[in-house]
C-alpha cells in the first residue's frame, strides 16, 4: 500500500490520530489510577488505625506490624481534635524523599507527579497526606514505598495500552473499509467510465450517467457528463463536416468539368448568325466563367493545405503593377476606381511570387468590388516598405468598410461573404498563404472612410526555418 494513494493516506492518518487520542486518554487515566491507589492506601491505613484504637493501649508488637503490612504502609499518623497522634509505626527503610498532599493537588500537578512516579525506577519512601473518610478526623498521613505503586501503574498502563491498541486497530480497519466502499469504489467506477468513454468518444452510450451518492462525486460526474456530451456532439459534427467537405469537393470537381465544356460551346455562340444569340453570348460566357471560378476556389480550399511557398527574390513594385493592371481591366465601369501605388521602386522582397500575387489580387479585388458596389468613385492604394525584421504591404481603399457580418467572420471560410456570387474564401486563403510565409494578415482599420489590410512577412532566417517545418494543423 503506497502513501500517495487514498487508502495509504487513510491508514497513516488513522494510525496517527489514534496514537494522539491514546496519549490524551493515557495520561489522565494514569494520573487517576495513581490517585485512586494512594487514596485506597490511606483508607486501608485508616481502617488499620481504627482497629488499633478500638483495642487496648498496650498492643502486641506483632499485631501492629501485621496491621501495617496489610495496609502496605510503614506508619500512620491521625489528627483528630487538633491532636496529632502517631497511631501505628514501624521502622522506615530510608529517608522520606517527597511528601504529597492529596487534598490540594491540581489536575496538572497530578499528571506531572504520576509521570514522575512512572519514570523513576528507584524505590523511595514517600509521605502521603489526605483527608480521612467519614470525617473521622482532620488529617491522615502515611509513609510508604514507591515500588509497589510504580509496579501497579506499569501494569495498569500496559493493560490500557493493549485495550486501546485493539480498539485503534479495529477503528482503522473499519475506517479503511468504509473509505474503500464509500469513496474508492465510486471513484474507480468513474475512472473506468472515463476509460471506456475515451476508447470510443463518438459513441454516446458511453457517456456517464451521474448516480454517485456522495454529493461531491456526483457534482464531478455531472460536470464530466456535460463535458462528454459536448465532446461527443462536436465530434459528430466534425465528422459530418468532413463528409460534407468531401462531397462538396467531388461536386465542385465534376461541375467544373461540365462547365468547362459548356464554356467552349458558349464561346461558339458568339459567332452565331442570330443577332439576339450573339448579344446574349458574352453574358452567358461571363456567368459560366464565374461558376468555374467558384468551383476552382472551392477545390483549392478543399485541398488540406497550400503547397509550401517557393521563395525567390523579386521586385515588389512590379508585382503590384501586374495586380493593378489585371484589376483595372476587370473594373466595371472602367475608370471609376483609381489604383495607386506607394512602393519604393527598388524594394526587393523574398517570398513566393505566385502566392503573393494571389493575396494582393484578392485584397485589391475585394476593395474594388466594395467601391463599385457603392456606385461611387474611389481609390485603392497598395503601399509597402520594410523594417529591420519585416516587409509590410498595405492595401487601403476609400470604400464603405467591411459589413458587420464580414467582420464577424473575418478570415473564416464560407461564412463571411456578403457579395452576390461571393464564396467567403478570398480572405481565408490570403491569410493562409501569408501564414505559410511565417507572416500575418491583419485588418488594421475598417470604417465608413474605407478599409486597410496589412501583410507582414518576416525577413529573418528564423521565419525561413519555421517554414521548413510542416504547417501547424
Ligand atoms: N476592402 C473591403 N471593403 C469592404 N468590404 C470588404 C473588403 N474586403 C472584404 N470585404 C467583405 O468581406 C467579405 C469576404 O471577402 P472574401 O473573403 O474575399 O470573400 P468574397 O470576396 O468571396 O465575398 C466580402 O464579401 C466583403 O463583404
Ligand atoms: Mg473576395
Amino acid at each position: 500500500m503506497r502513501l500517495n494513494t487514498i487508502s495509504g493516506r487513510f491508514a497513516l492518518l488513522t494510525t496517527m490520530f489514534v496514537i494522539l487520542a491514546e496519549l490524551f486518554i493515557l495520561l489522565p487515566s494514569l494520573a487517576g489510577f495513581r490517585l485512586d491507589y494512594l487514596e485506597s492506601r490511606l483508607e486501608r491505613a485508616q481502617i488499620a488505625s481504627l482497629a488499633l484504637l478500638a483495642t487496648d493501649e498496650s498492643i502486641a508488637l506483632d499485631l501492629e506490624s501485621e496491621l501495617l503490612e496489610t495496609a502496605g504502609v510503614f506508619n500512620v499518623v491521625l489528627r483528630r481534635d487538633d491532636i496529632r497522634q502517631l497511631v501505628l509505626s514501624s521502622p522506615i527503610p530510608g529517608p522520606i524523599a517527597a511528601t504529597y498532599d492529596l487534598r490540594s493537588e491540581g489536575v496538572l500537578q497530578t499528571i506531572d507527579d504520576s509521570l514522575a512516579a512512572l519514570f523513576d525506577p528507584q524505590n523511595r519512601v514517600i509521605r502521603v497526606i489526605g483527608a480521612p473518610v467519614n470525617q473521622a478526623g482532620q488529617l491522615i498521613e502515611i509513609t510508604m514505598q514507591t515500588a509497589p505503586l510504580r509496579e501497579a501503574m506499569v501494569e495498569y498502563g500496559l493493560r490500557l495500552l493493549a485495550v486501546s491498541a485493539a480498539f485503534s486497530i479495529l477503528t482503522a480497519v473499519l475506517l479503511f473499509t468504509a473509505a474503500q466502499r464509500l469513496i474508492l469504489a465510486p471513484i474507480r467506477r468513474v475512472i473506468s467510465h472515463m476509460t471506456a468513454y475515451a476508447s470510443a468518444p463518438e459513441d454516446a452510450r458511453h457517456i456517464i450517467i451521474p448516480d454517485a451518492r456522495l454529493a461531491e462525486l456526483r457534482d464531478a460526474e455531472t460536470a464530466l457528463q456535460s463535458m462528454q456530451q459536448t465532446v461527443t456532439s462536436s465530434l459528430k459534427q466534425k465528422e459530418r463536416m468532413a463528409q460534407l467537405g468531401q462531397a462538396v469537393a467531388k461536386i465542385s470537381h465534376d461541375l467544373r468539368n461540365i462547365l468547362t465544356t459548356a464554356q467552349i460551346f458558349a464561346d461558339r455562340l458568339e459567332d452565331s448568325a442570330d443577332p439576339k444569340v450573339r448579344r446574349a453570348a458574352p453574358k452567358l460566357v461571363n456567368s459560366i466563367t464565374r461558376a468555374v471560378n467558384l468551383c476552382e476556389t472551392t477545390l483549392a480550399f478543399g485541398k488540406a493545405e497550400e503547397p509550401a511557398p517557393t521563395l525567390s527574390r523579386f521586385n515588389l513594385a512590379k508585382l503590384a503593377a501586374e495586380v493593378i493592371e489585371a484589376e483595372s481591366l476587370a473594373a466595371e465601369p472602367a475608370g471609376r476606381v483609381e489604383f495607386l501605388t506607394d512602393i519604393p521602386p527598388s524594394l526587393m522582397i523574398r517570398a513566393d511570387r505566385d502566392q503573393l500575387y494571389r493575396v494582393l489580387a484578392n485584397l485589391a479585388r475585394n476593395a474594388r468590388q466594395a467601391i463599385e458596389a457603392t456606385g461611387q468613385s474611389g481609390t485603392v492604394e497598395i503601399g509597402a516598405g520594410e523594417s529591420e525584421s519585416d516587409w509590410w504591404i498595405k492595401v487601403c481603399d476609400t470604400g464603405p468598410g467591411l459589413p458587420d457580418r464580414a467582420r464577424e467572420y473575418l478570415f473564416k471560410p464560407f461564412t463571411g461573404s456578403t457579395r452576390r456570387g461571393g464564396t467567403g474564401l478570398g480572405l481565408t486563403i490570403a491569410a493562409d498563404l501569408i501564414r505559410g510565409h511565417g507572416g500575418r494578415l491583419d485588418l488594421l482599420r475598417s470604417d465608413a472612410e474605407g478599409s486597410q489590410f496589412c501583410i507582414q512577412i518576416p525577413r529573418g532566417m528564423a521565419a525561413l526555418s519555421m517554414r521548413a517545418e510542416p504547417a501547424p494543423a
